[in-house]
C-alpha cells in the first residue's frame, strides 16, 4: 500500500515535469497561416506597401525576406515590438514562437 502510494506520487511528479510546449506540434499550415490569414493579410497582400501573407505566398514570403532565422527572427521581433501588441494575442504569438523554435517547416 506504501509503496502504490510512493508510485502514484512519483507518476504525479513525473506527469508535473513534463513540458506540455514540447507535445504540442504546431504546424504552418494548420497553425500559422490562419493567423496571418485573420490578422495580417488585409496590409500583408501583394498589392500593398506590405509583402504578402497570403497562405499560397506566405512560407515562400518569409524565406525570401528572412523573416525567420533562428529566435530572434524578425517576424518575432517586429511583432513583439513595432507593430501594436494587439494585432495578435498571447496564444497566437506563442504559436508563432513554438513554430519558429521547431525549425520553421513548412509543414
Ligand atoms: C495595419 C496594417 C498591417 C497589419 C495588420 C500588419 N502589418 Fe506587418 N507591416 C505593415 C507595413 C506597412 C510594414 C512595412 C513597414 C514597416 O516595417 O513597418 C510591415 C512590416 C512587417 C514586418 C517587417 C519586415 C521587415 O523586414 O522589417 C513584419 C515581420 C510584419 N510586418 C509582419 C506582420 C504580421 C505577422 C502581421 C500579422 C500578425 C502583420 N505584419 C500585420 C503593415 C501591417
Amino acid at each position: 500500500m506504501f509503496g502504490c502510494l510512493i508510485a502514484i506520487t512519483l507518476a504525479g511528479c513525473t506527469y508535473k515535469n513534463i513540458d506540455l510546449e514540447k507535445l504540442e506540434r504546431v504546424t504552418f499550415t494548420k497553425d500559422i497561416t490562419p493567423i496571418f490569414n485573420n490578422r495580417c493579410t488585409i496590409c500583408h497582400r501583394e498589392e500593398g506597401p506590405a509583402f504578402s501573407l497570403k497562405p499560397s505566398v506566405a512560407y515562400q514570403t518569409l524565406k525570401d525576406h528572412g523573416l525567420v532565422n533562428g529566435n530572434n527572427s524578425i517576424l518575432l521581433t517586429k511583432l513583439k515590438k513595432r507593430h501594436s501588441t494587439s494585432l495578435i494575442n498571447e496564444n497566437q504569438l506563442k504559436k508563432i514562437e513554438l513554430w519558429i523554435k521547431e525549425g520553421a517547416l513548412e509543414n
